[in-house]
């Protein structure tokens, strides 16, 4: 059962790097994980949103949980000249969190936390696009982040 549950883990692992390999999308390490069942319950996603912190590297904090097919909070406001840490994950399928006109394109696995740091420098609204296919309303999944 163990080699089993290893073959596996290391086939999941393989398949990992292949996707972000050939996508070239930007993965926190597999190391955070959580209960796609429990995302809601589980923190920080169980309350999503911007919130101010105090840590050396960044500001502060956007919490997104994607879902079919929208994100939560599908807008933002976002203060200009924010460093902020968008910790992410999908409470389903794989979704994508594309931010138009930026280097942000993030994939979200169902019990995978991605993190990316951004500086949002250029007032303006940022549309937010899933570029992953995730079922018949994936061409409508998207959020608005406003850099106010
Ligand atoms: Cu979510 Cu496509």
């Amino acid at each position: 059962i163990l080699m089993t549950g290893g073959v596996t883990l290391l086939l999941f692992l393989s398949v990992l790097f292949l996707q972000n390999f050939t996508f070239g999308h930007h993965h926190a390490a597999a190391i955070e994980t959580v209960d796609p069942k429990k995302t809601d319950e589980t923190a920080p996603f169980n309350k999503p949103g911007l919130k101010k912190v105090s840590e050396k590297e960044w500001d502060y904090e956007l919490v997104i949980v994607a879902s079919v097919f929208q994100y939560s909070p599908s807008e933002v406001e976002i203060p200009v000249g924010a460093k902020v840490k968008i910790i992410a994950t999908s409470k389903d399928v794989i979704h994508g969190l594309e931010v138009v006109e930026t280097n942000i394109n993030l994939m979200l696995e169902p019990g995978l936390v991605t993190e990316k740091i951004a500086t949002f420098r250029k007032k303006g609204e940022y549309l937010v696009l899933c570029n992953e296919y995730c079922g018949n309303g994936h061409h409508y999944m998207s959020g608005i982040l406003k850099v106010v």
